[in-house]
């Protein structure tokens, strides 16, 4: 009997060493430790081994059955991994070659500096107002007291598409839109790109503008000078200090051009602003009543002001940027060292 054990044990054991694929190991198996099996058989011829001797042979017996399920699992193995090479060559994916590098983008400085303004205004209660790009040249112009053919207009040539159709060249229009539709008290801003027929080392025929507009009953030229001077303070700075120009612009009345001090030299004068310590960045005013007649507003009752930043202006200002047409070439290089 236990000769016919050790026979069935190497046996197995080479055929299971020989076998070329799974079914065969599955036939082994069947052969060998199936319930016709030879193993199993054995078992059957308990019965002719002497009773003191079973103990001893039935161990000899579990131990043949235990290397003979190991090798084959042992071999199982080997054919899993054969199979699954097979599958990953296939497939062709190399999962050792380096991945595909997605560049991040960084924001351009003129989409920071709106946030940044829009933030400031919105915490300061103004509320946000779009309004189109191709206007009309009463919007633009005419409800802004800047009549056809007056001299005026100089200040602000755009592109006609017709007589009466052109690309805004201020926000103001957005304003005028507003002043028709709300009733006050108004406190708006409005962001957006402008168009100007302008192009040199220091315009560009596309800006942006951010413009904000008070109407109420008791407000005065008092007031936006400290609003103002509060939002450059919260822009470039707590240092930061203003001075107010006389200026001209048809629509305000007094008009000012304000300027902010220098946020590189805190005033001492700097190549950036030119030695002068101040930085001309924005226009400003009280609201002409005849600007708030034309949209149906009670000047009597009311009066209003208005400022208008140059948005890329005040990003280039704010990160050192020299050159203009770096605000507009898109060029990634620029960009990334703007992050
Ligand atoms: N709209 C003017 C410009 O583009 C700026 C401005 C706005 C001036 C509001 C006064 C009041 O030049």
């Amino acid at each position: 009997m236990e000769e016919k054990l050790n026979q069935i044990l190497t046996e197995s054991l080479k055929e299971i060493a020989n076998a070329n694929d799974k079914t065969s190991l599955t036939e082994i198996k069947v052969k060998v430790l199936g319930k016709q099996g030879e193993l199993t058989s054995i078992l059957r011829g308990m019965r002719d081994v002497a009773p003191e001797d079973r103990p001893k042979f039935g161990a000899l017996v579990n131990e043949a059955r235990e290397k003979i399920e190991s090798a084959i699992l042992e071999k199982e193995e080997v054919f899993n991994k054969i199979e699954l090479e097979k599958e990953l060559a296939k497939s062709a994916v190399d999962i050792t070659e380096p991945g595909i590098n997605h560049e991040k983008g960084a924001l351009h400085p003129t989409t920071r500096m709106f946030n940044k303004l829009i933030d400031i205004c919105v915490a300061m209660g103004f509320k946000v107002v779009e309004g189109p790009e191709i206007e009309t040249d009463y919007y633009n112009f005419e409800g802004l007291n800047i009549p056809k053919n007056h001299p005026s207009r100089d200040m602000q040539d755009t592109f006609f598409i017709t007589e009466n159709i052109l690309l805004r060249s201020q926000t103001s229009s957005v304003q005028v839109r507003a002043m028709e539709k709300l009733a006050p008290p108004i406190k708006i801003i409005s962001p957006g790109r402008v168009y100007r027929n302008d192009s040199d080392g220091t315009h560009s025929p596309v800006f942006h503008q951010l413009e904000g507009l008070v109407i109420d009953e008791n407000v005065s030229m008092a007031d936006l000078k400290a609003m103002l001077t509060s939002m450059m303070k919260k822009v470039f700075g707590e240092e930061t200090t203003i001075r107010f120009r006389p200026s001209f612009f048809p629509f305000t009345e007094p008009s000012v051009e304000v300027d902010v001090s220098c946020p590189t030299c805190h005033g001492k004068g700097c190549k950036v602003c030119k030695g002068t310590g101040f930085l001309e960045l924005l226009g400003a005013g009280v609201v002409n009543p005849k600007v708030l007649e034309m949209s149906g507003i009670d000047s009597k009752k009311y009066r209003g002001f208005a400022f208008g930043f140059g948005v890329d202006r005040f990003a280039m200002v704010y990160d050192g940027i020299t050159d203009l047409r770096n605000m507009f070439k898109n060029d990634v290089r620029f960009l990334k060292q703007m992050k």
